[in-house]
């Protein structure tokens, strides 16, 4: 696998808190050119991430190919996806409702 150049374009999701803002932070202060993904804009935008903020759900398929569409058209294409987007769920898989099981996978397992 070659290396990121270090201008490449990096589309984050989940990028408005947690692990994915860290991550956005950290890969703008190298010089990468960082796009930042989540159902809702933050109230301020990670250090260094571009200022169009990618609002998509990343369990709605025409949302995430919007959203990937988008960082496409501003960078001239994309490099790198960080699929950061998820929540936590506490307990042990067999006490959870499958109900609650699905919603919590499909964040971070469709975003390919
Ligand atoms: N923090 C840890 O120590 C840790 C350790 C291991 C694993 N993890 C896992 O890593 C994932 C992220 O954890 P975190 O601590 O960074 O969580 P977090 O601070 O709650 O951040 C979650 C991010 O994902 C976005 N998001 C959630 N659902 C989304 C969806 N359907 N489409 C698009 N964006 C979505 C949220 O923004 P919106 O709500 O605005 O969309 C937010 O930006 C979770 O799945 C967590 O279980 C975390």
């Amino acid at each position: 696998m070659r290396p990121l150049s270090p201008t490449a374009a990096v589309l984050i999701t989940g990028a408005s808190s947690g692990i994915g803002r860290a991550a956005a932070e950290r890969l703008a202060s190298h010089g990468f050119r960082v796009f930042g993904a989540s159902r809702r804009p933050p109230s301020s935008v990670p250090s260094g991430v571009r200022d169009q903020w990618i609002v998509m759900d990343v369990r709605d398929e025409a949302q995430a190919r919007a959203g990937v569409s988008g960082v496409v058209a501003q960078a001239g294409g994309l490099d790198a996806v960080v699929c950061a987007a998820g929540y936590a769920v506490f307990g042990s898989v067999e006490d959870l409702p499958s109900r609650r099981r699905a919603p919590r996978w499909r964040p971070t397992s469709s975003a390919r």
